[in-house]
């Protein structure tokens, strides 16, 4: 069979575009070198941002294939652009937290740094108008935004992935803090209702701080003015593929 050519956009969102494809059952997903924080109030445009997380994301997301959780990565098609299955997006957003920082340091008055005993999963309604509030079970299945059975596999399937990315971070000296998830419903033929993980898995959507120095590895460098993200991104990249990065493609 041919493979499947781009199409129009169907999705701008704030880090990546989604087009459609020939082939139906499957979206091509573009990394933008574009930057936000906090809800797109803060915007910048990042060097080799998207190519370094196009990169990492399909890397993590066939690690976690490999451990048994099944991912929308379908073919890497070039160095910021990804096939995908087409999912319908549970609007529920599943974070994974080993060490308190961020958002649930304001809402519970933790100190970041503050280990956890165990993996803390949260969800988030996905919701940028509202600011993707954190939300319980009986708030998705009171709406509809997933089932009791679909919430029961988020739940297995983010232990799992931190499992194996809490692995993969600490061979490599550094802390994987906390992270986001998104999973879709396949909509292609015979595929229906099976649940893939979504999106990407990315220093943007992750907290990682290198052992010893704690030096922050992520997003939070963009966010509080810490350095260059784009030079911190860059040596994450080195970091995981054992050699510098040198930039394939435009943004
Ligand atoms: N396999 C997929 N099929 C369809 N949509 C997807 C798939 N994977 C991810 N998406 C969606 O594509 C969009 C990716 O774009 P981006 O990450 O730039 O969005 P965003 O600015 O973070 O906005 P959003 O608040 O919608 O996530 C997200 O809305 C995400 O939910
Ligand atoms: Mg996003």
């Amino acid at each position: 069979m041919a493979a499947p050519q781009r199409l129009g956009l169907l999705y701008e969102g704030k880090a990546k575009q989604i087009y459609a494809t020939t082939d139906d059952d499957l979206v091509w997903m573009h990394f933008k070198d574009d930057a936000t924080a906090f809800n797109g109030v803060k915007k910048a445009s990042i060097r080799d941002k998207g190519e370094v997380n196009a990169a990492i994301s399909a890397h993590l997301l066939r690690r976690v294939e490999d451990a048994g959780i099944p991912t929308h990565l379908v073919e890497v098609v070039g160095p910021r652009d990804q096939l995908c299955h087409r999912l319908e997006i549970i609007p529920v957003e599943v974070v994974v937290r080993n060490i308190a920082a961020g958002s649930i340091c304001r809402r519970l008055g933790l100190e970041e740094g503050t280990a956890l005993s165990r993996p803390l999963i949260e969800f988030f309604y996905k919701s940028d108008e509202l600011n993707d509030p954190l939300i319980n079970d009986d708030h998705a299945l009171m709406f509809g935004w997933a089932e009791a059975w679909e919430l029961a596999y988020l739940r297995h399937a983010a232990l799992r992935v931190n499992a194996t990315l809490c692995e993969f971070w600490d061979g490599l000296d550094v802390t994987l803090v906390d992270f986001k998830l998104e999973f879709g419903r396949a909509l292609g033929k015979g595929q229906t209702g099976r649940i893939l993980l979504a999106d990407e898995i990315t220093p943007d959507g992750s907290r990682l701080w290198e052992k010893n120095t704690l030096r922050k590895l992520d997003k939070d460098v963009f966010r509080r003015d810490l350095g260059d993200l784009g030079d911190t991104y860059r040596d994450l990249f080195a970091r995981i593929f054992g050699e510098a990065f040198h930039a394939d493609s435009e943004a």
